[in-house]
């Protein structure tokens, strides 16, 4: 059984960098980056092309995103020349959505949301998952509440025990921009018109100066509920359904 204590004693001191360098290391083309796109995904593909020649990244497109996004997707694999990893929600799911509940059901529930997300973005994410042993995210203690307990390393029970690799857990927001500033990394220019976080376009809007970096994720909700299904844990997935 694998010591995620141990590793993440020996990683304690590790760079981000540093840290992308151990993961590909250690799990060759078993490991994928997920990547939005987001300031801290292009922050993590510089690093992890810096790491290795062959980078597998991951792009769950919910069709349902910005145009920002897809401008975003284009100028990165101009400058990377990569490939990227794209799934889509499964056809059929998204037809019967659509026909029973109309496009925008997801402002009717915290269900409905949920439902939303878990046919655009849970499925394919398990899909992504499937035949790796191991996947990078951005994850960042400081985006939420939801978050402050992230590791460097932990073991995904919610996907077969594979690992989960979050090698910015410990990066403020300044951190994340002055690396992509000082490597002159493409970025979503929704992030210049007060977007911190971007999802799809429907469920995002821009925050004002002072408001948390999610606030303006699924705004309408109360911030213990804002996660769509990607990054939440067995018991906390339990627990959700109690609330
Ligand atoms: S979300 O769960 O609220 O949507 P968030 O936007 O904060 O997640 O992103 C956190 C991390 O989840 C990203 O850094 C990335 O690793 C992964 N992620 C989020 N959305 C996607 C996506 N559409 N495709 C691939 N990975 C994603
Ligand atoms: Fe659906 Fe909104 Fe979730 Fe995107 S963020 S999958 S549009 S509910």
């Amino acid at each position: 059984m694998t010591d995620i204590f141990r590793i993440n004693e020996e990683l304690s001191n590790a760079t981000a960098q540093e840290v992308v360098v151990w993961a590909v290391k250690e799990f060759g083309s078993k490991i994928a980056l997920a990547s939005s796109f987001g300031a801290e995904d292009v922050a993590l593909i510089d690093m992890l092309c810096e790491a290795t020649d062959s980078p597998r990244v991951f792009f769950l497109d919910t069709g349902r995103l910005h145009q920002e996004t897809y401008d975003v997707v284009e100028r990165i694999r101009d400058r990377y020349g990569l490939s990227f990893e794209v799934y889509f929600p499964q056809t059929n799911a998204v037809e019967n959505l659509m026909q029973e509940k109309g496009p925008n059901s997801f402002y009717n529930s915290i269900e409905n949301r949920r439902e939303c997300c878990h046919i655009r973005k849970v499925e394919p994410l398990d899909r992504a998952l499937s035949g790796l042993d191991a996947w990078i995210t951005g994850l960042r203690r400081e985006q939420s509440t939801t978050r402050g307990e992230l590791a460097k390393v932990e073991l995904d029970e919610s996907h077969g025990g594979i690992l989960k690799i979050n090698p910015l857990m410990d990066w403020t927001e300044e951190d994340v921009w002055a690396y992509i500033r000082s490597r002159r990394i493409p970025y979503n220019k929704l992030h210049d018109q007060g977007f911190p976080s971007i999802g799809c376009a429907p469920c995002t809007r821009a925050v004002k100066p002072g408001e948390d970096l999610r606030a303006g994720r699924w705004w309408w909700e109360s911030p213990e509920h804002k996660e769509c299904g990607l990054h939440i844990k067995v018991d906390s997935e339990k627990n959700a359904d109690k609330r």
